[in-house]
């Protein structure tokens, strides 16, 4: 069974209505759909901004449904000059950016106790998730790389420049992180597949909302290509 989940409702909407719908249960507020896409047993949900809504959403499809693969499709600020608004990051790992416990010895983003620094990605649906793209949205980049997670919209030039230094991330989002941690502890596999909806600074705010529209019609097609090969 696979798990997909977006932030947002406009993140999801267009997924939901290329599924068919057999089952929904409610539960922490969140709606979860479940039916076919691409042929495939699928639940589709939306999750609700940030990292603590990420998880929760996670665990219940791992609990409720018996996912065993958890995809999360949304936006994401680049954080690098190469990878422009429109263009697709699949994680090759996620971190945390906003978990810091350096004063104690630890390094910025590892969460203390835990095993890891950062949790790795499936490598076969990275590389599944790379082909699909390249044949469902040609005139488009897509790249792989570490996806940084935390509960802050970056929006500043020193922030970003920060955030590339310490992590090596290729693009911010809020919620990510949290399903790759949820789906570590569950020991089912990830990938997160993010559409670049801005430059994670200042530039185009304006432009923002349909820069985010844009950037969900090229998920959507690469999502529902994936489900189809896997
Ligand atoms: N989602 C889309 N753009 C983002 C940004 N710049 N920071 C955090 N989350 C985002």
């Amino acid at each position: 069974m696979i798990g997909i989940i977006g932030a947002m409702d406009e993140e999801v909407a267009i997924l939901k209505e290329s599924m068919e719908v057999q089952d929904m249960m409610e539960r922490a507020g969140m709606t979860f759909v479940k039916g076919i896409m691409s042929g495939k047993e699928v639940v589709v949900v939306r999750s609700g901004i940030g990292k603590v809504n990420m998880g929760i959403c996670a665990q219940i499809l791992i609990d409720c449904f018996g996912v065993d693969t958890l995809i999360n499709t949304g936006v994401a600020g680049s954080l690098d000059a190469d990878i422009n608004i429109g263009d697709i990051v699949i994680s090759t790992d996620a971190v945390q950016h906003d978990m810091d416990v350096s004063m104690l010895g630890d390094p910025v983003g590892q969460i203390p106790r835990m095993d890891t620094f950062s949790f790795p990605a499936d490598e076969k649906l990275v590389k599944l998730a790379v082909e699909v793209n390249k044949e469902v949205n040609p005139d488009i980049q897509t790249f792989t790389g570490r996806v940084l997670s935390g509960d802050q919209f970056i929006s500043g030039k020193e922030k970003k420049e920060y955030l590339v230094k310490t992590f090596d991330g290729k693009c911010a989002e809020m919620e990510g992180a949290a399903m790759a941690q949820t789906a570590y502890l569950n020991k089912v596999s990830y990938v997160i597949i993010r559409a670049i909806s801005d430059k994670a600074d200042n530039s185009a705010t304006m432009d923002y909302p349909e820069f985010v529209k844009m950037a969900i019609t090229h998920y959507v097609g690469l999502v529902k290509g994936l489900v189809e090969r896997m």
